[in-house]
């Protein structure tokens, strides 16, 4: 495979074994993770923290600022509060790493769109205002941004709200403002109408992972500890990205029943099996030492 002009060495391969991980031009982060080399952007998107620092488990790259996590191979994160993180191709060339520089992300226009409309209906401010930049960067006018909101809160809500009204007052003031000024107006009418439709009319999905990859072991895997810390949208997410993976209905509900049956009270206790072996073990030893053995 050859590699382009523009790739950005990483160094030597046996170097950024021992390392474990490293910044190179650009602000990548290249790590080297269960004989697998994987770089992504090294802010994290949430509020920027380095993700070199971070921790990186099981395929899974975690931010140490706020903890969100990442699949680092995709760059797909499972707290959709966090946003995706670009990620980048990688390939090695006699014992030397190479990174293609342009993200796989989709780009332009058509993304932020998307993240508009995830960020509207999971309704999360820091989605919302990352569109919106992306959006009046790509140039797209003001009017279309706004229709977006509008289309959105009068499909999905339970009729004309204080977000809708928000938004429409934005809309007719945007051209009286600068650059800063609109991404802020826009924002604030968006975010109200987020806030105006959560929870009522649509029920809306997350979206899958960005790759689908990830072998089914591991979605299992990260499926179950999604479960044993009660995070929802991290399971809703694993679910999505397996069942998209076109796995068998009988393998998919091994996997959920696996991660159910770790609990004694899924929904209504911190009752673990892990939790009542431990409990037993310590009530055994605790009977031991009453009794004198
Ligand atoms: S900066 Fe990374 S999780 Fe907040």
């Amino acid at each position: 495979m050859s590699i382009s002009l523009n790739w950005i060495s990483a160094g030597n391969l046996k170097a950024l074994k021992e390392e474990g991980a490293k910044v190179i031009r650009g602000g990548i982060a290249v790590f080297y993770h269960e004989d697998h080399v994987y770089a992504v952007d090294n802010r994290c998107p949430h509020l920027g923290f380095p993700l070199h620092m971070g921790s990186l488990c099981d395929g899974i790259l975690t931010c140490h600022w706020h903890h969100a996590r990442f699949d680092v191979c995709s760059g797909g994160t499972l707290d959709p509060w966090a946003d995706d993180v670009p990620s980048y191709e990688v390939r090695v060339d006699s014992g030397e790493v190479f990174v293609n520089p342009v993200s796989r992300s989709a780009k332009g226009a058509a993304k932020y769109k998307h993240k508009l409309k995830e960020g509207l209906e999971q309704n999360i401010g820091i989605v919302i205002a990352k569109a919106v930049v992306g959006l009046i960067e790509a140039g797209v006018p003001e009017q279309e941004i706004a229709r977006i909101g509008i289309e959105f809160g009068t499909t999905h809500g339970t009729g004309w709200n204080a977000g809708l009204t928000i938004l429409t007052a934005m809309a007719q003031s945007v051209d009286k403002l600068d650059k800063n000024g609109k991404i802020l107006a826009l924002y604030q009418g968006l975010v109200h109408v987020a806030r105006g439709s959560s929870g009522r009319g649509t029920r809306h999905l997350l979206s899958a992972l960005p790759s689908a990859d990830v072998p089914f072991e591991r979605l299992t895997e990260w499926y179950r500890s999604c479960l044993e810390v009660r995070d929802t949208p991290g399971a809703e997410k694993v679910l999505i990205t397996t069942i998209l993976k076109g796995i068998e209905t009988k393998r998919l509900s091994e996997m959920m029943l696996i991660a159910a049956t770790d609990h004694f009270y899924l929904d209504g206790g911190m009752y673990s099996i892990s939790t009542a072996k431990h409990l037993k073990r310590w009530s055994g030893r605790r009977h031991r030492k009453r009794s004198g053995f």
